[in-house]
């Protein structure tokens, strides 16, 4: 079995980087070597693209501009970082991926999923092989999410029907793709969501 490609997906403050980096600490202490990346970024050119999209006003950029800039950073996070490390046999474990484009960009502002899934298969072509969504209440999480303030807070302020919204879009596409997505229940202590996604990617495939 090739090493995998495992993305963490969820609203703002579900606990997606908790989670990614206690999976990557539980692998890397049973041996396995482990990539531990987030997007946007992920890359130094996608690094930089992050700070265009996620700082500023939040009507600084269309959803449709939006899918422009989150393709091109995936791109070359792909490219520079990902691929490379699946080719080199690392587990690859990545902090958000195409699925929040699909939901954030695709389905919040007029349904953009149509333009967001062509340029996916355009440009990128690549699903993860396990994905952890991370479901939650959006009143907790967008408290635990603004209460860290950390600058780049463009989407969070979009505000709680946002993330309403954006709730029930991961929960459908999990639902659309069982084979890879799987939902996590976030409202539980860190410790307790991390034995429960361990003992699924060892359950896996
Ligand atoms: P995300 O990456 O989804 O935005 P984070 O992992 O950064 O979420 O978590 C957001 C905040 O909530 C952080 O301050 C983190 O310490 C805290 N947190 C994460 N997971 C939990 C949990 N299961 N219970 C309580 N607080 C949590
Ligand atoms: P992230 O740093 O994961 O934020 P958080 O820790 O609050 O979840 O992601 C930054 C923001 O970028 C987040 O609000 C979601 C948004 N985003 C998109 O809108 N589209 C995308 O394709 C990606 C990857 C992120």
């Amino acid at each position: 079995m090739s090493a995998p490609f495992i993305t963490f997906e969820g609203i703002d403050g579900s606990g997606k980087s908790t989670q990614a980096r206690m999976l990557a600490e539980s692998l890397r202490a049973a041996g396995r070597d482990v990539v531990l990346t987030r997007e946007p970024g992920g890359s130094p050119g996608a690094e930089e693209i992050r700070t265009l999209l996620l700082t500023g006003d939040p009507g600084r950029w269309s959803a449709e501009t939006e899918i422009l800039l989150f393709t091109a950073a995936r791109r070359d996070h792909l490219e520079k970082t990902i691929r490379p490390a699946l080719a080199a046999g690392q587990t690859v474990i990545c902090d958000r991926f195409a699925d929040s484009t699909r939901i954030y960009q695709g389905t919040t502002r007029g349904d953009l999923r149509a333009t967001v899934d062509s340029l996916h298969a355009l440009m990128i072509g690549r699903e993860p092989d396990l994905t952890f969504v991370i479901d939650m209440d959006p009143e907790v999480a967008l408290a635990r999410g603004l209460a860290r303030r950390s600058g780049e807070d463009r989407f969070e302020e979009f505000g709680l029907d946002f993330q309403h919204g954006l709730r029930a879009g991961f929960l459908a596409l999990a639902a659309s793709a069982p084979a890879r997505c799987q939902v996590i229940d976030g409202n539980r202590p860190a410790e307790v969501v991390a034995a429960d996604v361990l003992a699924r990617v060892h359950a896996w495939p």
